[in-house]
């Protein structure tokens, strides 16, 4: 006979989390957790002969989200893709120089730009995200749930306007304070593209979906909620809430937003992602029992020695405290050179610690 599932194993545990319900302990996946930390991901990765080619090849992709839900007993597991399809979806050209990270050949400069833009049809103009989207939950078979994502409006745009990586954000930030309405017209087509781009994935399968708002921390205050939190709260109003009769959580995570939480917690999403500037403890006073918290171990401790590394993921579940509605994350992503045996440490510590002292009065 086949067992029911419970209800806090590794197929429902993050999910259940992420909505506030008790677990039996608690749930870990990392920001990044494929990449090239994993020998079998530079394998793929140099089969596949580009960065592109493994995200726009369902099969390949799908195998690369795999990878480290095979190899670590992670609760999750996060489609292979990258934020940046969205925007060479638009037409922006989307290249990836080798050392260098991503770059678009055709980036926004004038309002003539703007106004060429168009809403992406997911279905076409991303038919290859959502291939591997099914393609993974079928592969899964029910293990763990798969989280979709997106970039935030607001991050998309400085990746659009910039047309690279930047250090500063003179470009777009330029942008706010010369021209304000071109800047809201880009944001509102990025919008839809966005609702349209998470909706089309939770149809194709994802359990859970997160925004990721990478540069929302380098707005200025008030800047922050106008051009970054209200566009995330216009996406989540429209997005598919229910689905197979199961609540799919929305996580949305701005790094560097620790002195936003109130106003994020506003968004109407499930659950916050919090960096590692940000303490757990004053991030839950704060939003109460609103949502559920994501995070927050600097990527940086999977460095230190196992004795320390263990000593500072026990610290962020302390720092959480008992309860439910918290999903044990890093701060930001897992770095290349970061060797797995941490990651396999860390994971477990979470496991065996949570169970231990958590839940288990
Ligand atoms: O988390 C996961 O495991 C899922 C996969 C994922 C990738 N990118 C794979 C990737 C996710 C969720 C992203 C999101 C993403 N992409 C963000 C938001 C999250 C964050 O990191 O802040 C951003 C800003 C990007 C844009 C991007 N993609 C940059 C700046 C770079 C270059 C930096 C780098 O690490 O090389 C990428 C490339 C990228 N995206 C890689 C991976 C595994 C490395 C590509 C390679 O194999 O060379």
């Amino acid at each position: 006979m086949i067992a029911p599932p419970q209800d806090s194993d590794r197929s429902n545990r993050l999910l259940r989390a992420l909505l506030r319900q008790p677990v039996d302990m608690t749930p870990v996946w990392l920001m990044r957790q494929a990449g090239r930390y994993l020998p079998e991901y530079r394998a793929l990765r140099t089969q596949a002969g580009s960065f592109l080619n493994l995200c726009q090849t369902p099969e390949l992709a799908c195998e690369v989200t795999l990878q480290p839900v095979r190899r670590f007993p992670l609760d999750g597991a996060i489609l292979f893709s990258d934020i940046l399809t969205v925007p060479d979806a638009m037409g922006l050209g989307l290249q990836f120089v080798e050392g260098e990270g991503p770059r678009f050949e055709r980036p926004i400069r004038d309002k003539h730009d703007v106004a060429r833009l168009s809403v992406p049809d997911p279905h076409v103009d991303l038919r290859y995200v959502l291939d591997t989207v099914s393609l993974v939950r079928r592969e899964l078979a029910g293990l763990c749930p798969l989280i979709g994502f997106s970039g935030s409006p607001w991050t998309l745009a400085t990746y659009m306007v910039e047309g690279q990586g930047s250090s500063d954000f003179r470009r777009i930030k330029g942008l706010l304070y010369t021209d304000p309405a071109l800047l809201t017209r880009l944001l509102t087509v990025l919008v839809a593209a966005v609702t349209a781009y998470l909706n089309a994935q939770i149809e194709a399968g994802a359990q859970a979906v997160m925004i990721f708002d990478t540069w929302g921390g380098s707005l200025a205050a008030d800047h922050f909620l106008r051009y970054s939190r209200d566009p995330m709260s216009a996406i989540i109003a429209k997005l598919i809430r229910t689905r197979d009769g199961k609540p799919v959580p929305v996580v949305v995570f701005t790094k560097g937003g620790g002195t936003w939480l109130p106003a994020l917690a506003e968004t109407q999403c499930d659950a916050l992602g919090i960096d590692w500037t940000c303490s757990l403890r004053a991030a839950r006073e704060i939003v109460g029992d609103k949502v559920a918290l994501q995070g927050n171990l600097d990527p940086m401790a999977l460095y230190s020695p196992p004795d320390r590394l263990r000593e500072e993921v026990l610290a962020v579940l302390a720092d959480f405290g008992t309860g439910p509605g918290h999903v044990f994350n890093l701060g930001h992503g897992v770095l290349p050179d970061v060797d797995p045996e941490r990651v396999a440490l860390c994971i477990d510590t979470v496991h065996t610690a949570s169970a231990r002292s958590r839940f288990s009065q």
